[in-house]
Formats: C-alpha cells, sequence, structure tokens
C-alpha cells in the first residue's frame, strides 16, 4: 500500500483529515487500518449504506472505536433492533412530548446574558464563553439538569472522550470520569425516583417497554448518553459553524445582514465539517466490499466526516457554500441510529447563533492554530478563541 497508513488514533488526523480522507476514498475506500485494529469506510455510499445496514454493521458492541464497556448493548446508540427500535421510540415519544419551541426564549436569554459578560473585552473564547453554557442551560430544561453544574459536566465529558493516542486505551481520568457522570446521573435519577417531575429522565424512569419497565442498568445509560450527547455534541457543533464562519467573511457578512439564512449555514456546517466525525459498527458476517472482505467481528469506523466530502455526492465538497442546501448529508447520521437530539440540536444553534450575531455582527479568529480534543469519534475543538471590535 506504498506506505500510506492512517491511524484513527492519531491526532495528527484531526489536524486536518480532509486530504487523508480523499485518499482513502480514492485509493483504499475499504480500507484496512493496522494501527486502528478496525476498517475505515469514507465514501458516501459505502458509509451510508453501513449506517443504514444494521443486520451486518451491529452497534451492540459500542458505537465508538473505543467505548466503555459498561455502555455497550444497554442503550440508544449501542443496541440493534429490535431493542433499539423500542428504547428509541420510547424515548422519541418523550422528545416529542415537549415542543423545542419552548425552549427559544431560555436560549435567547441565555445567550444574551453569555454575551453580556464577555461583551466589552473584544474577544471570547466562544465555547466556555457561549456554546457550552448555553447548550447546558436548554439541556437542563429537557433534562431537568440544575444549571450551575455546566462547566463540571463539561470538563467531565470531554474527559470522558479523551483516547491516549500511545496506548489506544480510555485515559485514567477518562474513565474517572465515565464514573462520576454516571454517579452524577444516578443523584439525578434519585431524586426523580423520590418526587417525580415533568423531565426526560422522570420519564425515562417511569417508561415501560412490552410492559415491562426499562432495567435500571438502561436507565442509567440512556439517562448518561442524552446528557453526554447533549452536552457535547451540540455545544462542539456550535463553535464549528463559528469556525467556519470566521473562516468564510463572505458568508459570516451575509448570515448577519440575514438570519433567515441560519438554517442553511446549519446545514451546510454538518455537512462540510461536523464535529461528530466517525462511528464504529462490528460486522456481523463476512461482508464483500470494494475487493476486500471484512470479517465478521471485525471493527468498520464509518467515516460521516469523510462522506460528506465525497464528491461522488456533493459537487466541489470542499468548498463551504452556504447556498448548497446538502439536503442527504450525514452529519446527524442516517439510519436506525440517526441522530435523535436533532431537532433539539437544530433549535439551539438557530437561536443561540442568531442572538450572537445580533450582538457581534463581525469576528475573526484570535489564534489561527487549533487544539482538538484527542478523540476517535469527535473533532471537536479544545478552546475556540475568536476576537471582535
Ligand atoms: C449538532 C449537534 C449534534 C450532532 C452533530 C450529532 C450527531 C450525531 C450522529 C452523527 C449520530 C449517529 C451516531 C451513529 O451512527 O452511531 C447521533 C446519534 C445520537 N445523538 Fe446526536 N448529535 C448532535 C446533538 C445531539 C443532542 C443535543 C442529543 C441529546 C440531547 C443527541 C443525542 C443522540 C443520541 C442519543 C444518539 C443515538 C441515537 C440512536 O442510536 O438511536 N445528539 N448524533
Amino acid at each position: 500500500m506504498s506506505g500510506f497508513i492512517c491511524d484513527p488514533y492519531s491526532r495528527e488526523l484531526d489536524s486536518d483529515p480532509f486530504p487523508v480522507y480523499k485518499r482513502l476514498r480514492d485509493e483504499y475506500p475499504c480500507y484496512w487500518s493496522e494501527p486502528g485494529d478496525c476498517w475505515m469506510l469514507t465514501r458516501y455510499a459505502d458509509v451510508a449504506s453501513a449506517a443504514r445496514n444494521w443486520e451486518v454493521f451491529s452497534s451492540a458492541s459500542g458505537n465508538m472505536l473505543d467505548d466503555i464497556p459498561e455502555r455497550t448493548g444497554v442503550t440508544l446508540g449501542t443496541t440493534d433492533p429490535p431493542r433499539h427500535d423500542r428504547m428509541r421510540a420510547l424515548i422519541q415519544y418523550a422528545f416529542g412530548r415537549q415542543q423545542n419551541e419552548y425552549l427559544v426564549e431560555p436560549t435567547r436569554t441565555m445567550a444574551n446574558a453569555a454575551i453580556e459578560r464577555i461583551f466589552d473585552t473584544g474577544r471570547i473564547e466562544f465555547i466556555s464563553d457561549f456554546s457550552s453554557p448555553i447548550t447546558i442551560g436548554a439541556l437542563s430544561y429537557l433534562l431537568g439538569i440544575p444549571q450551575d453544574h455546566a462547566e463540571t459536566l463539561r470538563i467531565h465529558v470531554v474527559q470522558i472522550l479523551q483516547t491516549d493516542p500511545e496506548t489506544r486505551k480510555k485515559t485514567q481520568e477518562s474513565l474517572d470520569s465515565f464514573q462520576w457522570l454516571k454517579e452524577y446521573t444516578e443523584t439525578l435519577l434519585d431524586e426523580r425516583r423520590k418526587k417525580p417531575t415533568d423531565d426526560l429522565l422522570t420519564y425515562i424512569l417511569q417508561a415501560e417497554i412490552d410492559g415491562e419497565k426499562l432495567r435500571d442498568l438502561e436507565i442509567q445509560m440512556t439517562s448518561l448518553t442524552l446528557i453526554m450527547a447533549g452536552v457535547e455534541s451540540a455545544s462542539s457543533f456550535m463553535a464549528m459553524l463559528a469556525l467556519n464562519l470566521a473562516d468564510h467573511l463572505d458568508a459570516q457578512r451575509r448570515v448577519v445582514n440575514d438570519p433567515q439564512l441560519m438554517p442553511q449555514v446549519i446545514e451546510e456546517s454538518l455537512r462540510y465539517n461536523t464535529s461528530a466525525q466517525r462511528f464504529r459498527r462490528t460486522a456481523t458476517r463476512d461482508f464483500e466490499l470494494h475487493g476486500q472482505t471484512i470479517r465478521a467481528g471485525d471493527k468498520v469506523l464509518n467515516c460521516y466526516g469523510a462522506a460528506n466530502r465525497d464528491e461522488r455526492q456533493f459537487p466541489d465538497p470542499d468548498t463551504y457554500d452556504i447556498d448548497r442546501r446538502p439536503k442527504q448529508h450525514l452529519g446527524l447520521g442516517t439510519g436506525k441510529h440517526v441522530c435523535i437530539g436533532a431537532p433539539f440540536a437544530r433549535m439551539i444553534v438557530r437561536t443561540a447563533m442568531t442572538e450572537f450575531h445580533r450582538r457581534i455582527p463581525e469576528y475573526h479568529r484570535a489564534a489561527s492554530h487549533i487544539d482538538w480534543i484527542p478523540s476517535t469519534t469527535f473533532r471537536s475543538p479544545v478552546a475556540l478563541d475568536l476576537e471582535f471590535s
């Protein structure tokens, strides 16, 4: 293979994954990564089809390359149908009971308060000053998390996602933070057991599938997964969107002048540069693809971020074009496991960013270099410093 090696654990990959993805798509569309001990799929057609073919590409051993075993087989991202279908219907129903629209005003108020705190400085660390407290604040309405836990929660969730690129294992800090989040979730659930409220956690506690309540571990891990996914994904995605606009001033000016463009900016950002890049599946049987045999039991890394830049699907894919309206992008996945928090995430990002643009109509990167959280799944900035006048 002419010395080409792609290691999903390496920190270099996230500094600029797109040329590597292109080489994989063009030359090694079904690539065995020796250091990753996994196959990597990068062409749009293959990634979308693997995401939809849950019978062959199972999530039951985890949907992250280095998933924490305690989380596997017991929650939405880590189960297959039929159990997954039933659990999903239940959570979907719970999400649907509360219209996201009721979060618009609180999100706007939080966005304003966040901007007020830094406005006079002309600088913002976008994640800890803005996207994270707002996301967790909005999530707290949904899940009943106390708002003053926002920063602590974020620190632990970011730790959980981290893998040591040398050992290819979760760091001790990551495992400790997982333990912390488990206990934290259990405390929230205990409070709901004693005093049920109208939030999603209470609903998960009371829910029944075919007349049976969820098992204790399922309740705990489903609640934990919603907290983890909610805290990290929407906040990091909002940061990626701000980064895209800081790097594309034309698009920034257009959406500042016309907030109606925000939904298009969100969809193009989900395609172009989303934080949720690579999700794992495990083959349930041998499967032939592009002349290679994926064996039963092999890990498969389904690279949504690479599929979203495939010119076989999106013309001129490396151009950030807010007029593109890329309906079929995989920024939120597809198939049975398509993101369940998508309407919530779109609403928060649209509301918070519209408010951001109203108060801060022009902003730039304060530093050209970005450090990325060491994760095999997410490409999320550790921090995003912006400046404005
Ligand atoms: C813009 C922000 C977000 C992005 C980019 C994102 C991305 C994704 C992607 C790509 C998947 C598919 C994973 C797979 O194929 O295995 C997914 C699934 C999921 N997401 Fe999101 N997500 C976001 C926000 C959220 C929020 C706010 C929540 C919760 C409040 C959430 C909860 C979940 C859950 C529970 C799943 C698993 C669904 C299942 O397996 O049935 N996500 N997300």
